[in-house]
């Protein structure tokens, strides 16, 4: 699998150096509270698990789900609701985290979609961010690396499904996706 990887953008020790920074950020912004951390399927799930464990404050999580770019790697600007969350958040601390703001479009929606339900609160972390890319301007309050206009796999990311379990982000070949 790892013949399928131009090069290595983030490395292992650089992530889990970058959460432990992030997470005594975030732990001093809610300082008192119990937040809610949201996770939006599949991608950021490995982001959320190390996150959480690196984050000294009582907190919940739930889970959303948003319609993917399917096979290809471009968003469509259309985002749909697959998975809506468990629980009402108004009066919670939410905390939206998110594996990579590319155009910007799925953070857009949902923050929208969820401001409208009257959170006490509404923060978002964003492990990636493809600044070259965006499409609309979403306030994102902890990133954890910019990274360049490249399609990049691992720490959670797919494409096509896979990838998601390397422990690295990485670029994908551009031959695997690149008819
Ligand atoms: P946006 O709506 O264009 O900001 O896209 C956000 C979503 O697209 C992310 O949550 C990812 O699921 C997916 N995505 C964007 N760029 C990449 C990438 O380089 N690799 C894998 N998935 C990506
Ligand atoms: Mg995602």
């Amino acid at each position: 699998m790892n013949d399928h990887i131009a090069e290595i953008l983030v490395s292992q020790e650089q992530l889990q150096q970058r959460i432990q920074a992030l997470a005594g950020e975030i732990a001093a912004a809610y300082a008192g509270q119990q937040p809610l951390l949201i996770s939006v399927l599949k991608g950021s799930i490995v982001f959320l698990s190390d996150l959480m464990r690196a984050l000294p404050c009582p907190h919940a999580i739930d889970f959303m789900a948003t319609s993917s770019y399917g096979a290809a790697t471009e968003s469509s600007g259309v985002v749909r609701i697959l998975k809506d969350l468990d629980e009402p958040i108004e009066d919670r601390h939410v905390l939206i985290v998110e594996d990579i703001i590319d155009s910007g479009y799925t953070l857009d929606y949902l923050r929208g979609l969820l401001l409208a339900r009257n959170p006490a609160s509404l923060r978002i972390v964003a492990l990636l961010s493809k600044p070259a890319r965006r499409q609309v301007d979403v306030p994102i309050d902890w990133i954890g690396f910019e990274i360049p206009d490249k399609f990049v796999v691992g720490y959670g990311l797919d494409f096509a499904e896979l990838y998601r379990n390397l422990p690295f982000i990485g670029v994908l070949k551009e031959e695997l996706y690149k008819a």
